[in-house]
Parts: structure tokens; C-alpha cells; sequence
């Protein structure tokens, strides 16, 4: 079949189910994961043929997104801060709306905002999940002790394997935020994008999130929905060093609900963020000296 004629068939079964410009994406993805083509090659090759053994995975591929199945499951693997991570149905994909809160913290390095009074810069990414947040932390801040944690082994598995691929080390701890009191560590910099999706917020999300992607990485209760950040808050006060920073991903809809809270527990110069699509989507305050001295 000639490559157009399959992309055809993608846009008459998908463009019934997605926005056509990620029908495109997605065709353009899976001839370069399955036949090694770049997304020009129909310019250059408009005749190029496609033989049939070539043709299966492309259709197997097809039939997986028309169940929804997001294509970083197909071919297991997405790109964050330019750098490329393993994902499967134990962690959530990571978002772009991530990076800004990555580029914010490296900024804040970077710009020598804040410095370790001795010893490597520590810090830790709670609900760590595929690792993006702590891989590219490491990366672009080779100086530090970078800690991630999850509750899912499945997800460190992931985390692990993506800290090899990028060729970082990273410690891993396998535990549960909501029960953690103490690291007998203190951080310079704590950030997590903890679960924060209400269930009240579930019909507002696509089939491909919501059948696919972990619900324990997504969801809170409506009648709790901060739960994950004042536990972290909490932790924070206790294993912050003091003048280190606490960087949330948040609920676009619970702002100034979040930035209340870090206010509440004394937190200084709390600043919120909007990301790209003009959302408040994170939150940065410092554990200041007279809060809770360690
Ligand atoms: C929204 S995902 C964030 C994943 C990744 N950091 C990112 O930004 O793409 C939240 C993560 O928190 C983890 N998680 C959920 N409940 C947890 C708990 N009680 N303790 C620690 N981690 C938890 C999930 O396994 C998931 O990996």
C-alpha cells in the first residue's frame, strides 16, 4: 500500500474520535517508531510503498488508538525536557505543563536564588512516577542529590529504568507520603506534582487518560481534594532546610485554595504560576526561619 493511502485510513477511523492535527501526530510518531521515516518523507516520497509485512504494525497501531490506548503506550515511550522516558500503564505520561515547573526550579538553581550552605544541593520529587520530574532535576543540576519517591514499585521500576536510559543516578524510596512523617534527610528543594484530579473533574478528561493512565496518579475525592498537599506541606515544614523551597504542580482550579495553605503553615514568598494555557499551575513558598527552625 503507499504510505499515503495508510494515512488515509488513519484520518477516515481516527478523525471521528480525535482532533485531525493529532491524527497527524500520531501518524507521523508511528512511521518513524515502526519504519524509521521522518515526517518530510511524503513531500520528498509522495509514490513510496509500503509493503505488507511494514504495513501490520502500523494497522495493529490503528486499532489500538480507535480503544483509546494512548500512542506513548504503543510505542512505550514519550519525550520531557528533551529527553526521552519509558512509559507504561503504571505511571502517568508526563505533561508539558510539567516542564514549566521543571524550567522553574532550574531557573531558580541556575539564577543561584539559593545554594547549599555545604555539601551537594539535595532534593526530592515526591510521587515520582515515570521520574521525569527528578531525571531532568538531575540533568540539568548535575550537582545534586537527587531522592524520588512513589508509592508504586511499578513506578520506581519505571523511574529506575528511565534514570538508566538518561544516564543519571537517582536514589529511589518506595513509600507512601501519606504515612511518611520523616526522611531523617533535609531537603533544599522538595517539589511534587501529587495526585489532584477531583472526581467531579473525571467528565471533563479524555477516554485515552481516564481507560489507560493510572487512576492512583490522577484522583482525590471532591470532599478532600488538598489532601496530597497538606501532607506534603507538613512533611515539608518538618524536612525543609530552612530558606529551602517547596514546588507544587497544582489543580488549575484550586489555587488560591493551595497558596492558602502554604500561607497557613508560614511558608514565605509564595508565588503562583499559570502555565501555557494560562492556568494557575504551580505554586512555589519557602520555609522560612521562624516557622519551624530545625
Ligand atoms: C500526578 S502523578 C505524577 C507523576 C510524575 N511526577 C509526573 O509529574 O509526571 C502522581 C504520582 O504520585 C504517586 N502517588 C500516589 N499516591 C501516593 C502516596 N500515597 N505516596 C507516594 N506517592 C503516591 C503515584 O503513584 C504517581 O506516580
Amino acid at each position: 500500500m503507499l504510505l499515503r493511502e495508510i494515512k488515509n485510513v488513519f484520518h477516515a477511523e481516527l478523525d471521528p474520535l480525535y482532533d485531525k492535527e493529532e491524527v497527524d501526530s500520531f501518524f507521523y510518531l508511528l512511521i518513524e517508531y515502526f519504519l524509521g521515516l521522518d515526517r518530510f518523507v511524503l513531500a520528498i516520497q509522495p509514490h513510496l510503498i509500503i509493503s505488507k509485512e511494514n504495513e501490520e504494525p502500523m494497522f495493529e497501531a490503528l486499532s489500538r488508538l480507535k480503544l483509546n490506548e494512548p500512542v506513548q503506550h504503543i510505542i512505550g515511550k514519550t519525550h520531557f525536557m528533551d529527553m526521552e522516558f519509558v512509559v507504561n500503564k503504571n505511571v502517568l505520561i508526563p505533561r508539558p505543563e510539567t516542564e514549566e515547573l521543571v524550567r522553574w526550579i532550574v531557573g531558580e538553581v541556575a539564577g543561584q536564588a539559593f545554594q547549599a550552605k555545604s555539601g551537594p544541593l539535595k532534593i526530592l520529587d515526591i510521587g515520582t512516577g515515570s521520574g521525569c520530574i527528578a531525571i531532568s532535576l538531575a540533568k540539568h543540576i548535575p550537582e545534586a542529590e537527587v531522592f524520588a519517591l512513589d508509592v508504586s514499585e511499578e513506578a520506581l521500576q519505571v523511574a529506575k529504568e528511565n534514570a538508566m536510559v538518561n544516564k543519571v543516578e537517582i536514589e529511589l524510596v518506595n513509600s507512601d507520603v501519606l504515612e511518611l512523617e520523616s526522611l531523617d534527610i533535609h531537603f533544599d528543594i522538595i517539589v511534587s506534582n501529587p495526585p489532584y484530579v477531583r472526581e467531579l473533574e473525571k467528565n471533563e478528561m479524555q477516554k485515552n487518560v481516564l481507560e489507560h493512565e493510572p487512576h492512583l496518579a490522577l484522583f482525590v475525592t471532591n470532599e478532600n481534594p488538598l489532601l496530597f498537599y497538606e501532607r506534603i506541606t507538613g512533611f515539608a515544614l518538618k524536612n525543609l532546610k530552612i530558606g529551602g523551597r517547596l514546588f507544587f504542580e497544582i489543580n488549575q482550579y484550586l489555587g488560591k485554595e493551595t497558596e492558602r495553605l502554604l500561607r497557613d503553615h508560614n511558608f514565605s514568598e509564595i508565588e503562583v504560576r499559570k502555565d501555557m494555557f494560562g492556568n494557575d499551575r504551580m505554586l512555589r513558598g519557602i520555609k522560612v526561619h521562624k516557622t519551624t527552625a530545625l
